[in-house]
């Protein structure tokens, strides 16, 4: 495929088309088979304004497996920030040091300003409740390496107002022509503008407050965005809304796989860990050659 990625940004899925997605989702599969060291020399900056632990270490990890090194805040308490920086000239500066931006933030925008004040490519690790476009990716490489195929029967499960994995998962399976089932306690569903979208998109779309997990071949479960509820008793109706035990399970099909981005808090029970069809913990080792793939493609390292 002629897809130049050299020096892109990577902000939104939507900035992929559907060949240029399978296209970084095969780099991904050679990255797991050995990779040269692409990224010697090369430095890659890691700017965390809001909490990580997979998405922080599988990125430091990718760079490093590829020979690189990343230097990094993963609290922005520490940084000029807390004088009065602004964003721009805090990108301008990390910009000036190294040869990769990854940024997660909790304002929405965030990352395409950073983009925009930034000459070296920016990956959006999270912008609020707006988009996650390498955890989509990771979640795409699983679901394929699971189905062999992308147009599957999907139910996304969760907190679908606030959820940004979600917001990026649903544009991209789209795309794949998947059948997508929406579920969500009453007050936490998908955007109107985001399920409009996806009908736009030629999307078979059906939307509820109750799972019917019957037909589905991946569920994917989010936990509830505490952090992003303006007031907390909005927060106090949901909690615990839904949890997913093996009881659950009773009329699932047999290739059911259970996906969900982690951190999970208490939706889905640990009793499901053991079942086959748990894939959360694979969800988090595709983590790593699919940003590997990532990093190698924006710097031009494969192409
Ligand atoms: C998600 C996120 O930060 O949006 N975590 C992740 O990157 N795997 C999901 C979440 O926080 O619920």
């Amino acid at each position: 495929m002629d897809a130049d990625f050299r020096g892109r940004d990577i902000i939104s899925i939507r900035d992929f088309n559907r060949g240029e997605i399978e296209f970084i989702l095969d780099k991904a599969l050679e990255m797991r088979q050995g990779h040269a060291p692409l990224l010697a020399g090369r430095i890659l900056g890691l700017l965390f304004f809001e909490p990580s632990t997979r998405t922080r270490l599988s990125f430091e990890v990718a760079m490093k497996r590829l020979g690189g090194d990343v230097v990094g805040f993963s609290d922005s308490q520490l940084t000029s920030i807390t004088k009065g920086e602004s964003l721009s000239d805090t990108i301008k500066t990390v910009e000036a040091y190294t040869d990769i931006i990854v940024i997660r933030h909790s304002r929405e925008g965030a990352a395409r300003l950073a983009a925009e004040a930034s000459k070296k490519p920016v990956i959006n690790a999270g912008d609020g409740p707006n988009q996650h476009p390498t955890q989509t990716l990771l979640d795409l490489f699983t679901i394929r390496k699971e189905f062999g195929r992308l147009d599957v029967k999907v139910t996304l499960m969760g907190d679908l107002k606030y959820g940004r994995t979600v917001h990026s998962l649903a544009y991209a399976l789209a795309m794949f022509d998947a059948e997508i089932d929406l579920v969500s306690p009453p007050g936490l569903e998908m955007p109107e503008e985001v399920i409009t979208d996806l009908k736009a998109m030629g999307a078979e779309v059906s939307v509820s407050n109750r799972l019917d997990i019957s037909k589905a071949q991946v569920l994917y479960v989010t936990r509830i965005q505490k952090e992003r509820f303006p007031d907390p008793e909005e927060y106090a109706k949901v909690r615990g809304a839904y949890k997913l035990t093996l009881d659950s399970l009773k009329d699932a099909r047999s290739d059911l796989i259970i996906l969900h981005p982690l951190p999970r808090v208490q939706e889905i029970a640990s009793e499901i860990d053991a079942t086959k069809h748990a894939k959360y913990f694979d969800q988090v080792a595709n983590g790593v050659p699919v940003r590997m793939a990532v990093l190698a493609l924006v710097t031009g390292a494969i192409e």
